[in-house]
């Protein structure tokens, strides 16, 4: 059934002429009917961990724009909860959680109830590999270790993810065996997403990008080295995407070591660079701006195809450098996605 899907086809490095795209955070406040079903489920953890509700967010932007993958709707800090720790999205204020910063906090966390815990999400993947069109991939997601940190280290976003740095530098320990559990629980969760109907896989690493270089190979590509043997141990087969958002040139480091099959490339990257540098290496996805997305007309129509034109002599899959923006209006994404599927190289 995988085979012969075009997304899943480009990620493992063939060519076609159209270029297979779906867009982050496709899902979403953006567009009304996600909204009432928010408002009917009452609290957006709420649509997370029923799999009926789950399964139709997941589904809504698939009948409107004709995507070639769909992605879980999820979110990356369901393992955080799942481990045990406190977690509330605040309409105003996004996530919050009660921070885990030292060793206690760290040893009151528990390994044992992850999949108990993450059973709404196995079942509205199950789901969804039934209810996709057969040519529509079902994408997997999860956090990577080091973004996923920032939130549980800091209890809630942060501009340049200082307190979590900090603890990484004072705290090595403690903070290796942070990484360490999100390393086993990631695995462990991303190999159950393809049990049950997973096609494909996607980690986050949104904020990779205020780490040093040195930091950078310690708490973001190998951690994600690690998950990525993990996985295919069992499911060899799997494309993998990694996206170190922020990474600039490390990016291409990342790819060496890691070995993903596609890289998502964030909107401060070069077309150019990432098709002279990236291309040869795995296939890479991207990189509109979403605020294009919001502003519509003519620059953004200029900006899709000069990211078409720029990336179509090597393996591609249209999205943004970023997810979609709750301000986007939904007819600048369908005219996007009818670019994309009239496009020929
Ligand atoms: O892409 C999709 O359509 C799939 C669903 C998805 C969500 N979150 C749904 C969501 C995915 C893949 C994520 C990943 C995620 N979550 C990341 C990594 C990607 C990125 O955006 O950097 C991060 C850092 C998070 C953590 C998170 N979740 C934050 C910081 C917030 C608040 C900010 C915001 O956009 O509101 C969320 C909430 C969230 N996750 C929403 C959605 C649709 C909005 C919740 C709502 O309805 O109010």
């Amino acid at each position: 059934m995988t085979k012969n899907k075009l997304f899943i086809e480009t990620l493992v490095g063939n060519q076609y002429d159209r270029v297979p795209f779906w867009f982050m955070r496709q899902a979403g406040r953006y567009l009304p009917e996600y909204m009432a079903l928010r408002k009917e489920a009452g609290s957006f953890l709420d649509l997370c961990y029923n799999p009926d509700f789950a399964t139709e967010v997941t589904l809504q932007p698939l009948r409107r724009f004709n995507m070639d993958a769909a992605i879980l709707f999820s979110d990356i800090l369901v393992i955080p909860h799942a481990l045990g720790q406190d977690l509330a999205f605040k309409v105003s204020e996004g996530p919050v959680l009660t921070p885990v910063n030292n060793l206690e906090k760290l040893e009151a966390l528990r390994l044992d109830r992850l999949h108990d815990h993450l059973s709404p999400v196995y079942q509205t993947v199950s789901n969804l590999s039934k209810a996709l069109p057969s040519h529509v991939a079902l994408i997997g997601f999860a956090g990577a270790p080091w973004t996923v940190a920032t939130y549980m280290v800091n209890g809630r976003g942060s501009k340049d993810q200082a307190e979590t740095r900090l603890m990484a530098y004072k705290d090595r320990g403690t903070f290796t065996k942070l990484i360490d559990m999100l390393v086993i629980s990631t695995s462990e969760y991303l190999i159950r997403q393809v049990d049950h109907g997973a096609e494909a896989l996607q980690i986050f690493d949104s904020w990779s990008g205020t780490l040093p270089a040195d930091e950078f190979i310690k708490w973001c590509v190998e951690p994600v080295q690690e998950i990525v043997e993990n996985i295919r141990t069992v499911h060899p087969d799997v494309p993998i995407i990694g996206f170190p958002k922020g990474a600039g040139a490390k990016i291409k480091n990342f790819v060496k070591k890691t070995k993903v099959n596609a890289v998502s490339i964030d909107t401060s990257t070069s077309t150019t660079w990432v098709r002279d540098v990236i291309q040869p290496l795995c296939t890479v996805q991207g990189n509109l701006d979403p605020l294009l997305l919001v502003s519509g007309g003519k620059p953004l129509e200029k900006a899709v195809f000069h990211i078409l034109d720029h990336l179509k002599n090597g393996s591609h899959v249209f999205n943004l450098g970023h997810g979609i923006i709750p301000q986007t209006p939904p007819e600048n994404v369908k005219m996007v996605s009818d670019i994309i599927l009239n496009y020929r190289r």
